[in-house]
């Protein structure tokens, strides 16, 4: 049985991977500091969960791992400039180092999930080989995790980065933060759609379900066609124009909620846009995404009409973070003997 180590495990693409490595039949060390909980997880008997923080892990804890899938991070690009510190220790050096323990302990595979925000807005359609233009903190992090990774690459250490476009879809970690998952809950909870000039911005998307797929595939896939490769994760036709994929959702809405919903226009013309390429993928591996924005917009219509899944501020990952700082201070400010009313008195 092979072991696979993810980093960042009980978030929102951890927690659909988690299982679906371990329904493939590995064993998984889920390594987390579980911000967001480890409930998020199931229970299994394959599944070691080790609550640590990515900038001070144990050399000790890559014995014997075959595979590390790195997913760790500060998620955002609002949480990366609120907590821009931590973003850059964590998701660049944290990365550069896990990679490099791996690789001293003799794992075979590394996988770095990055993003498609390192392109930033372009006019052109961007693909691996096309200039970077990363803006904020969290895209310029990944910038440096990728190029400090990929420099390990060797015959016995295959490193591959998986530029993702935004991602969709429902996780047992949820994330209303993500545009279309975003939209889905505004249009379902509001029956309004709020939606920035002029709608003909593109912004490409995949589906979690697609992206651990590839993650998975990554594992087996033929090392001389992966190994020190950038692959964009998404699907040409999944490049999004806002306007069209609002339509899109406003309509999957109002057929479950069996209500109209608006489009409700705001702001000056929103000038942001780029396109991305996923020609190299579906070259090199066969591969192309399984879901599209309709089909992730029913799938979580159909969780919220059924109670499966609702909003709170831990779907929000910003506001998340922000409330954990706020409760840090709270509580030390009120903690004595080790508690708030059950105390545990020391001495005298
Ligand atoms: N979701 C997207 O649209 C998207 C798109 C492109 C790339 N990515 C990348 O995929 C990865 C996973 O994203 P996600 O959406 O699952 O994010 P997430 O915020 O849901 O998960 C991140 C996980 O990392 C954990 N974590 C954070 N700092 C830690 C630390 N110092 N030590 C240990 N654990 C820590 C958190 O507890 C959380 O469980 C990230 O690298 C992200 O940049 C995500």
């Amino acid at each position: 049985m092979q072991t696979v180590l993810v980093t960042g495990a009980g978030g929102y693409i951890g927690s659909v991977l988690v299982p679906k490595l371990l329904q493939n039949g590995y064993r998984v060390k889920a390594v987390d500091r579980f911000f967001f909980g480890e409930d998020k997880l199931p229970k299994h008997a394959n599944l070691e969960l080790v609550r640590a923080d990515s900038r001070y892990l144990a050399p000790a804890l890559f014995t014997n791992v075959d595979y590390v899938i790195d997913l760790v991070a500060i998620s955002n690009d609002p949480s990366g400039e609120l907590f821009s510190e931590a973003t850059w220790q964590i998701n660049h050096q944290s990365r550069a180092n896990t990679a490099l323990a791996a690789k001293t302990a003799g794992v075979k595979r590394y996988i770095l999930p990055s993003s498609c925000s390192i392109y930033g807005f372009q006019n052109n359609i961007v693909d691996e080989t096309s200039t970077t233009n990363p803006l904020t903190i969290y895209a310029k992090a990944n910038e440096k995790a990728e190029h400090d990774v990929l420099r390990l690459a060797d015959d016995s250490f295959i490193v591959t980065v998986m530029r993702q476009a935004t991602v969709f879809g429902y996780s047992p970690r949820m994330r209303f933060d993500l545009a279309i998952n975003g939209m889905v809950y505004g249009a379902w909870k509001n029956k309004v759609l709020p939606l920035m000039r002029d709608g003909k911005q593109y912004r490409p998307m995949v589906h979690v379900q697609d992206t651990t797929d590839m993650m998975l595939m990554l594992l087996t896939a033929d090392a001389s066609k992966i190994n020190q490769q950038i692959f964009n994760v998404g699907g040409n036709e999944n490049n999004y124009q806002l306007g069209p994929l609002a339509e899109i959702i406003v309509e999957e809405v109002a057929k479950q909620i069996q209500a109209p919903v608006q489009i409700e226009w705001y702001g000056d013309v929103d000038h942001r846009s780029y396109q991305v390429s996923f020609d190299k993928i579906e070259r090199i591996l066969q591969w192309k995404p399984q879901w599209d924005a309709k089909k992730g917009a029913q799938e979580i219509v159909e969780k919220l009409a059924n109670g499966q899944l609702e909003k709170s501020v831990q779907t929000i990952t910003l506001d998340w973070y922000k409330e954990l700082a706020k409760w840090q201070r709270i509580i030390k400010q009120v903690e004595m003997y080790g508690g708030i009313l059950d105390i545990q008195p020391t001495s005298g």
